[in-house]
Protein backbone atom coordinates (compact mmCIF):
# COMPACT_ATOMS: atom_id res chain seq x y z
CA UNK A 1 0.00 0.00 0.00
CA UNK A 2 1.19 3.42 -0.82
CA UNK A 3 -0.30 6.83 0.67
CA UNK A 4 -2.09 7.66 -2.57
CA UNK A 5 -5.69 6.96 -2.65
CA UNK A 6 -5.84 7.76 -6.12
CA UNK A 7 -3.78 8.20 -8.74
CA UNK A 8 -4.67 8.75 -12.90
CA UNK A 9 -2.37 9.03 -15.56
CA UNK A 10 -3.87 10.33 -19.23
CA UNK A 11 -6.89 9.10 -18.10
CA UNK A 12 -9.69 9.84 -20.93
CA UNK A 13 -13.55 9.37 -20.80
CA UNK A 14 -15.41 10.21 -23.73
CA UNK A 15 -19.06 9.57 -24.80
CA UNK A 16 -20.55 8.92 -27.93
CA UNK A 17 -24.11 9.97 -28.92
CA UNK A 18 -25.52 9.61 -32.35
CA UNK A 19 -22.17 10.00 -34.37
CA UNK A 20 -21.69 13.31 -31.67
CA UNK A 21 -18.37 12.77 -29.59
CA UNK A 22 -17.83 14.53 -26.55
CA UNK A 23 -14.74 14.38 -25.15
CA UNK A 24 -15.50 15.10 -21.35
CA UNK A 25 -12.00 14.64 -19.73
CA UNK A 26 -8.70 14.64 -21.37
CA UNK A 27 -5.44 13.34 -20.49
CA UNK A 28 -5.86 13.78 -16.28
CA UNK A 29 -2.94 13.02 -14.65
CA UNK A 30 -4.00 13.40 -10.83
CA UNK A 31 -2.51 11.68 -7.66
CA UNK A 32 -4.34 12.40 -4.32
CA UNK A 33 -2.71 11.78 -1.11
CA UNK A 34 -4.13 10.17 2.19
CA UNK A 35 -5.41 13.04 4.63
CA UNK A 36 -5.70 15.86 1.29
CA UNK A 37 -8.66 17.70 0.83
CA UNK A 38 -8.86 18.73 -2.58
CA UNK A 39 -11.07 21.00 -4.72
CA UNK A 40 -11.92 20.49 -8.11
CA UNK A 41 -12.94 23.86 -9.26
CA UNK A 42 -14.52 24.51 -12.85
CA UNK A 43 -17.20 25.78 -15.20
CA UNK A 44 -20.36 23.69 -15.86
CA UNK A 45 -19.47 20.86 -18.28
CA UNK A 46 -16.34 20.87 -17.48
CA UNK A 47 -16.48 17.44 -16.87
CA UNK A 48 -16.03 17.71 -12.72
CA UNK A 49 -19.29 15.10 -12.50
CA UNK A 50 -17.79 12.62 -15.24
CA UNK A 51 -13.75 12.40 -13.16
CA UNK A 52 -15.91 11.96 -9.64
CA UNK A 53 -17.82 8.80 -11.18
CA UNK A 54 -14.92 7.44 -12.54
CA UNK A 55 -13.06 7.93 -8.69
CA UNK A 56 -16.18 6.65 -7.17
CA UNK A 57 -15.73 3.58 -9.06
CA UNK A 58 -19.67 4.33 -10.94
CA UNK A 59 -17.67 4.87 -14.52
CA UNK A 60 -14.88 3.31 -16.26
CA UNK A 61 -12.19 4.91 -18.31
CA UNK A 62 -12.25 5.14 -22.25
CA UNK A 63 -8.77 5.17 -22.28
CA UNK A 64 -5.91 5.22 -19.56
CA UNK A 65 -5.53 4.15 -16.02
CA UNK A 66 -6.97 4.72 -12.90
CA UNK A 67 -5.96 3.33 -9.16
CA UNK A 68 -7.91 4.10 -6.61
CA UNK A 69 -6.67 2.58 -3.03
CA UNK A 70 -4.30 0.59 -5.34
CA UNK A 71 -6.82 -0.69 -7.20
CA UNK A 72 -6.69 -0.29 -11.12
CA UNK A 73 -10.46 0.33 -11.34
CA UNK A 74 -10.30 -0.75 -15.01
CA UNK A 75 -9.77 -4.63 -14.19
CA UNK A 76 -12.50 -5.51 -12.16
CA UNK A 77 -16.45 -6.64 -12.19
CA UNK A 78 -19.34 -4.71 -11.05
CA UNK A 79 -20.18 -7.06 -7.92
CA UNK A 80 -16.40 -6.58 -7.06
CA UNK A 81 -16.95 -2.71 -7.25
CA UNK A 82 -20.07 -2.64 -5.73
CA UNK A 83 -18.69 -3.97 -2.37
CA UNK A 84 -14.79 -1.93 -2.93
CA UNK A 85 -17.44 1.39 -3.38
CA UNK A 86 -19.18 0.20 -0.07
CA UNK A 87 -16.13 -0.26 2.15
CA UNK A 88 -14.09 2.34 0.47
CA UNK A 89 -16.41 5.25 -0.79
CA UNK A 90 -18.84 8.07 0.59
CA UNK A 91 -20.67 9.97 -2.07
CA UNK A 92 -22.50 12.89 -2.15
CA UNK A 93 -24.17 13.21 -5.39
CA UNK A 94 -24.61 16.63 -6.97
CA UNK A 95 -29.06 15.69 -6.47
CA UNK A 96 -28.82 13.66 -3.64
CA UNK A 97 -30.42 10.64 -4.62
CA UNK A 98 -31.90 9.56 -1.27
CA UNK A 99 -34.29 7.22 -1.46
CA UNK A 100 -37.30 8.67 -1.28
CA UNK A 101 -39.22 5.78 0.56
CA UNK A 102 -37.12 5.56 3.06
CA UNK A 103 -36.83 7.85 6.00
CA UNK A 104 -33.93 10.22 6.68
CA UNK A 105 -32.73 7.90 9.76
CA UNK A 106 -33.06 5.02 7.43
CA UNK A 107 -31.70 6.42 4.21
CA UNK A 108 -28.18 6.55 6.78
CA UNK A 109 -28.59 3.72 8.12
CA UNK A 110 -29.40 1.86 4.80
CA UNK A 111 -25.43 1.40 4.13
CA UNK A 112 -24.36 -0.17 7.64
CA UNK A 113 -27.48 -2.86 7.69
CA UNK A 114 -25.80 -3.82 3.95
CA UNK A 115 -22.06 -4.21 5.45
CA UNK A 116 -24.33 -6.46 8.32
CA UNK A 117 -23.46 -4.22 11.41
CA UNK A 118 -25.42 -4.85 14.14
CA UNK A 119 -28.31 -3.45 15.02
CA UNK A 120 -27.17 -1.25 18.17
CA UNK A 121 -23.57 -0.05 16.43
CA UNK A 122 -25.99 1.16 13.58
CA UNK A 123 -28.69 3.03 15.63
CA UNK A 124 -25.39 4.74 17.95
CA UNK A 125 -23.33 5.81 14.59
CA UNK A 126 -26.91 6.76 12.54
CA UNK A 127 -27.74 9.22 15.78
CA UNK A 128 -24.64 10.66 16.07
CA UNK A 129 -24.30 11.52 12.41
CA UNK A 130 -27.91 12.93 12.52
CA UNK A 131 -26.37 15.09 15.09
CA UNK A 132 -23.80 15.99 13.54
CA UNK A 133 -25.69 17.04 10.68
CA UNK A 134 -27.42 18.72 13.11
CA UNK A 135 -31.27 17.05 12.22
CA UNK A 136 -31.56 15.21 15.09
CA UNK A 137 -35.49 16.07 15.12
CA UNK A 138 -35.85 15.37 11.34
CA UNK A 139 -35.37 11.58 11.67
CA UNK A 140 -38.55 10.29 11.18
CA UNK A 141 -39.30 12.71 7.81
CA UNK A 142 -38.75 11.48 4.58
CA UNK A 143 -36.66 13.00 2.07
CA UNK A 144 -39.82 15.09 0.46
CA UNK A 145 -40.58 16.46 3.79
CA UNK A 146 -36.80 17.94 3.92
CA UNK A 147 -35.28 21.26 2.25
CA UNK A 148 -32.53 20.99 0.11
CA UNK A 149 -30.05 22.28 2.67
CA UNK A 150 -31.66 19.35 4.79
CA UNK A 151 -31.60 16.78 2.57
CA UNK A 152 -28.21 17.25 1.38
CA UNK A 153 -26.93 17.30 5.24
CA UNK A 154 -28.82 14.23 5.02
CA UNK A 155 -26.84 13.23 2.25
CA UNK A 156 -23.29 13.82 4.00
CA UNK A 157 -24.41 11.69 6.85
CA UNK A 158 -25.42 8.68 4.67
CA UNK A 159 -21.83 9.23 2.80
CA UNK A 160 -20.14 8.94 6.02
CA UNK A 161 -22.20 5.81 7.50
CA UNK A 162 -19.73 3.29 6.43
CA UNK A 163 -16.78 5.49 7.64
CA UNK A 164 -15.14 5.69 4.45
CA UNK A 165 -11.64 6.74 3.34
CA UNK A 166 -12.73 8.70 1.17
CA UNK A 167 -15.40 11.08 0.53
CA UNK A 168 -16.36 12.60 -3.00
CA UNK A 169 -19.12 15.54 -2.88
CA UNK A 170 -19.87 16.61 -6.10
CA UNK A 171 -21.29 20.41 -5.97
CA UNK A 172 -22.59 20.09 -2.38
CA UNK A 173 -23.77 23.95 -2.38
CA UNK A 174 -24.42 24.19 -5.71
CA UNK A 175 -28.25 24.46 -4.79
CA UNK A 176 -28.25 26.14 -1.70
CA UNK A 177 -28.35 29.37 -0.89
CA UNK A 178 -25.75 31.29 1.23
CA UNK A 179 -26.82 30.46 4.54
CA UNK A 180 -27.38 27.18 3.57
CA UNK A 181 -24.28 26.75 1.90
CA UNK A 182 -22.57 27.93 4.73
CA UNK A 183 -24.02 24.75 7.03
CA UNK A 184 -22.55 22.46 4.25
CA UNK A 185 -19.07 24.18 4.51
CA UNK A 186 -19.53 23.96 8.91
CA UNK A 187 -19.77 19.89 7.72
CA UNK A 188 -16.99 19.74 5.49
CA UNK A 189 -15.07 21.65 8.15
CA UNK A 190 -15.50 18.72 10.63
CA UNK A 191 -14.67 15.88 8.02
CA UNK A 192 -11.66 17.61 7.18
CA UNK A 193 -10.36 17.83 10.62
CA UNK A 194 -11.03 13.72 11.05
CA UNK A 195 -8.09 14.02 8.34
CA UNK A 196 -10.72 12.18 5.74
CA UNK A 197 -9.55 12.04 2.06
CA UNK A 198 -12.25 14.66 0.66
CA UNK A 199 -12.57 15.75 -3.42
CA UNK A 200 -15.17 17.97 -3.61
CA UNK A 201 -16.18 19.29 -6.68
CA UNK A 202 -17.44 22.78 -6.92
CA UNK A 203 -17.81 26.01 -8.61
CA UNK A 204 -18.54 27.87 -5.17
CA UNK A 205 -15.16 29.80 -4.23
CA UNK A 206 -16.01 29.49 -0.42
CA UNK A 207 -15.42 26.01 -0.66
CA UNK A 208 -11.52 26.27 -2.32
CA UNK A 209 -10.52 27.61 1.44
CA UNK A 210 -10.91 24.61 2.87
CA UNK A 211 -8.80 22.77 0.72
CA UNK A 212 -5.24 21.86 0.87
CA UNK A 213 -5.26 21.54 -2.77
CA UNK A 214 -7.26 23.40 -5.74
CA UNK A 215 -7.48 22.19 -8.88
CA UNK A 216 -8.83 23.66 -12.07
CA UNK A 217 -11.10 21.77 -14.60
CA UNK A 218 -11.97 23.34 -17.70
CA UNK A 219 -12.81 21.72 -21.52
CA UNK A 220 -12.00 18.22 -19.52
CA UNK A 221 -8.26 19.04 -18.90
CA UNK A 222 -7.24 19.55 -15.41
CA UNK A 223 -4.66 22.49 -14.04
CA UNK A 224 -3.59 23.87 -10.73
CA UNK A 225 -4.19 27.29 -12.05
CA UNK A 226 -7.29 28.81 -10.87
CA UNK A 227 -9.04 30.83 -13.21
N1 LIG B 1 -23.60 10.10 -19.94
C1 LIG B 1 -23.23 11.08 -20.77
N2 LIG B 1 -23.49 11.01 -22.09
C2 LIG B 1 -23.09 11.99 -22.93
N3 LIG B 1 -22.42 13.09 -22.55
C3 LIG B 1 -22.13 13.21 -21.25
C4 LIG B 1 -22.50 12.22 -20.28
N4 LIG B 1 -22.07 12.61 -19.05
C5 LIG B 1 -21.46 13.79 -19.25
N5 LIG B 1 -21.48 14.15 -20.56
C6 LIG B 1 -20.89 15.36 -21.14
O1 LIG B 1 -19.57 15.48 -20.64
C7 LIG B 1 -19.26 16.86 -20.35
C8 LIG B 1 -18.87 16.98 -18.89
O2 LIG B 1 -20.04 16.74 -18.10
P1 LIG B 1 -20.01 16.76 -16.51
O3 LIG B 1 -21.37 16.40 -16.05
O4 LIG B 1 -18.88 15.93 -16.04
O5 LIG B 1 -19.71 18.30 -16.22
P2 LIG B 1 -19.70 19.09 -14.82
O6 LIG B 1 -18.39 19.81 -14.73
O7 LIG B 1 -20.04 18.15 -13.73
O8 LIG B 1 -20.86 20.16 -15.03
P3 LIG B 1 -21.88 20.80 -13.93
O9 LIG B 1 -21.09 21.85 -13.17
O10 LIG B 1 -22.96 21.40 -14.78
O11 LIG B 1 -22.38 19.70 -13.06
C9 LIG B 1 -20.49 17.66 -20.74
O12 LIG B 1 -20.29 18.16 -22.05
C10 LIG B 1 -21.61 16.63 -20.73
O13 LIG B 1 -22.62 16.94 -21.63
MG1 LIG C 1 -21.57 18.05 -12.38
Amino acid sequence: MTDNVVVTSSLCRQFEIDGVVVKALQNIDLTVEAGDFVCIYGPSGAGKTTLLNLIGALDKPSTGKILVFDHDLRTYNEDFLATFRAAHIGFVFQSYNLISTLTASENISFAMELAGWKNNRIHERSESLLKMVGLEQRKNHFPAQLSGGERQRIAFARALANEPPLLLADEPTGNLDIETGLEIIRILEQIKTEGKTVIVATHDEKLLNLASRSLCLKDGRLTDKLE
